[in-house]
């Protein structure tokens, strides 16, 4: 069977090794397979459920595309595209937010961690997010999702929209039921000055992530400067309990050479963390200086970029303009 991919990031700047390592490695590896139709956009629309500065926007849409390129994603074999150049997006999501429940939303618990205490502030988009985030889906009969730890619950929400919308107007598998491909290990990648919060790009603190677009001496300063704790890196996975930086630190070193947990312990242990530290920013820099290398080269060549953003869009907008119209004659439109 075909795998049909769609998978989408946000234009907000700061890419991260979190974003890599928790959904963009595993798109290179997707893209890499011939068997699969991928799919991968720069959610414009969703970045300004905040505030955005127009000009930053702008550049940022352009760094996203460089970078899923920079990553090694080939624009010949998958799309790369601009949500907002594509308005099924928009429709979609409005049809699918009258299908969506006030219940199923106010249990999104992103929602309630990007609000914060004051949630009458915040916008309304914010609060819709993931109807949205489902359009994008649906649109394009996705059958595979592939996202960090942090995107499961709304891809649940995905799931009940299809399931009521078919239900609903009863055209069984119309909306295609997506699954989430999210990765049994390093799908949640922690900030490198707390192991207990998420590496992110809001993070106030630089420190606490390693961009894409660091080159090596930030990197390495980065890495130096991680928390850890003061005792040698254990034996087990199991002693590892209860100390989330030292757990994390591990976990990113075994992502980025393609191994698994128990390898990094394997190798290190009964080692200090200075030793450690020096192997881990070896094959961080060596993994990520070309990626930041390649995305400032793409960025001085910004027709480039606009061209595969064009017509990625317009192979998007040719497929989903088709879905949209199958949605709005099942409506009654
Ligand atoms: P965004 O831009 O916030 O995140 C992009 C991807 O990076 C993953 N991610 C992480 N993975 C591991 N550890 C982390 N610390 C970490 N931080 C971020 C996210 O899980 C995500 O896969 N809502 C989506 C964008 C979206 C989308 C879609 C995704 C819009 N429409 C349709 C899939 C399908 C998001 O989180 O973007």
């Amino acid at each position: 069977m075909i795998k049909k991919i769609f998978s989408g990031v946000q234009p907000t700047g700061n890419l991260h090794l979190g974003n890599y390592l928790g959904a963009i490695k595993n798109f290179v590896k997707l893209n890499n397979n011939k068997d699969n139709e991928c799919i991968f956009c720069v959610v414009d629309l969703h970045a300004i459920t905040t505030k955005q500065d127009p000009k930053e926007l702008k550049r940022n849409i352009r760094e996203t595309a460089a970078t899923f390129i920079a990553c090694g994603i080939d624009p010949k074999k998958s799309i790369i595209f601009n949500q907002s150049m594509v308005p099924a997006h928009a429709e979609g999501a409005w049809i699918f937010s009258c299908v969506s429940r006030i219940g199923w939303l106010n249990r999104m618990t992103q929602f309630k961690e990007k609000a914060g205490k004051d949630k009458e502030k915040a916008s309304v988009g914010l609060y819709s997010y993931p109807v949205l985030m489902a359009a994008d889906i649906l649109l394009y009969d996705a059958t595979h999702v592939p996202v960090g730890e942090d995107q499961k619950q709304h891809l649940e929400l995905c799931r009940d929209i299809a399931q009521k919308f078919n239900n609903e107007f009863i055209k069984d598998n119309f909306l295609r039921i997506p699954e989430p491909l999210i990765q049994k290990e390093f799908s949640r990648i922690m900030s490198l000055k707390d192991g207990k919060k998420k590496m992110s790009k809001s993070d106030p603190s630089d420190l606490s992530r390693i961009n894409l677009s660091d080159d090596k001496d930030q990197i390495l300063n980065k890495i130096k400067k991680a928390k850890t704790d003061t005792l040698p890196i254990p034996n087990s996975h199991q002693d590892l309990k209860n100390r989330p930086e030292a757990e994390n630190l591990l976990g990113i070193y075994a992502s980025l050479i393609d191994k698994d947990l128990n390898y990094s312990i394997d190798e290190f242990k009964n080692k200090n963390f200075s030793e450690f530290k020096d192997k881990l920013s070896e094959v961080a820099i060596e993994k990520i200086a070309p990626i930041s290398k390649e995305i400032k080269k793409l960025l001085n060549d910004e027709k480039y970029l606009d061209e595969i953003l064009k017509d990625g869009s317009n192979k998007a907008q040719e497929i989903s303009s088709k879905k949209i119209k199958e949605i709005k004659e099942i409506i009654g439109f």
